[in-house]
């Protein structure tokens, strides 16, 4: 096909040869298939900062590292510089963020670098070399349902015990190969520390693969993986083996009521006993 003007400059710079077809053309990226020497792979081509819609949204940037002061103080003012580094952090975050998966053991496509606002990337298929199929294109049985949900679960947990929450995980991001669910779509990949929406967002990821699985195995609807895995994370005890049940005791309310009024029961007899042998004491005298 006619080259696209974004990929031009990967052609120029022998990164690609040969532009396939378009494969997907979204709110967010325009996704291509390339040839890179003999290898068939993936290329993301992000739309400009003024025709993306949600994900650059505050809420997810937070917490993300801006090194250099300059550049901070340039991107909180708002100038033409501010705007190109932000940009570019924007279209760095989602290379960076497979990278780290990639490292952290996590199923997603394997990164070959960003440039100019390109992202190549492997291309995920299907046992007969077509392009994988989005999970919400699949129908499962309660097996295979039960299988990739548990595998979905330990990449979460794999990928929180690295520091990082997807933000938008859902069965449109998720491709399926003859091994099961592979992660994709990473640009607003959260701070599992440093971001305050970090619980509500890893919650909704969760929940999101929990509701589209558990329509073909219905008991997965009764599982708390997102709660016991965060309480485990907040309590600096998850790691990227921990093995989890699916359940969780939420502390009740009654509960904490009770243990502070034992508290106060149990200071208050102390201090009678100390007052005692205060008197007693003095009694001896
Ligand atoms: N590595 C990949 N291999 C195969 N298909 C992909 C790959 N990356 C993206 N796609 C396809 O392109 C679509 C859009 O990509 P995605 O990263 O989700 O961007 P966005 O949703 O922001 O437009 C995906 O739903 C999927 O169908
Ligand atoms: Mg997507």
């Amino acid at each position: 096909m006619k080259i696209p003007k974004r990929i031009q400059p990967l052609i120029e710079d022998g990164l690609v040869d040969e532009v396939l077809r378009q494969l997907m053309s979204g709110k967010e990226a325009t996704v291509y298939v390339v040839r890179c020497g003999s290898e068939i792979r993936c290329a993301k081509v992000y739309k400009e900062a003024g025709k993306r819609s949600f994900k650059q949204a505050v809420q997810y940037r937070e917490g993300r590292k801006v090194r250099n002061s300059r550049r901070s103080r340039a991107m909180e003012k708002g100038s033409k510089f501010g705007r190109d580094e932000q940009e570019s952090l924007w279209q760095n975050a989602e290379v960076d963020a497979l990278y780290r998966l990639a490292a952290a053991g996590v199923r997603a496509p394997t990164p070959y670098g960003c440039f100019d606002g390109v992202l190549l990337m492997e291309l995920v298929t299907d046992d007969s070399g077509d392009v994988a199929p989005r999970l919400n294109d699949v129908v499962l049985t309660p097996e295979q349902a039960r299988r990739d949900h548990d595998a979905i679960i330990k990449d979460i947990v794999r990928m929180l015990s690295a520091g990082i929450i997807h933000g938008d995980l859902s069965e449109f991001n998720v491709l399926v190969d003859s091994h099961g669910p592979v992660i994709i779509d990473l640009p607003q990949a959260v701070d599992a520390v440093a971001n305050n929406n970090a619980e509500w967002m890893l919650e909704r990821d969760v929940n999101n693969m929990r509701n589209y699985y558990g329509m073909f195995a219905p008991e997965l609807l009764e599982t708390k993986y997102a709660k016991e895995m965060w309480a485990l994370f907040e309590a600096g005890k998850l790691t990227a083996h921990t093995e989890l049940t699916g359940h969780f005791e939420e502390p009740t309310e009654e509960a904490d009521v009770d243990s502070v009024l034992q508290e106060i029961q149990d200071a208050f007899e102390e201090e009678q006993d100390r007052l005692a042998r205060i008197n007693s004491a003095n009694d001896d005298d």
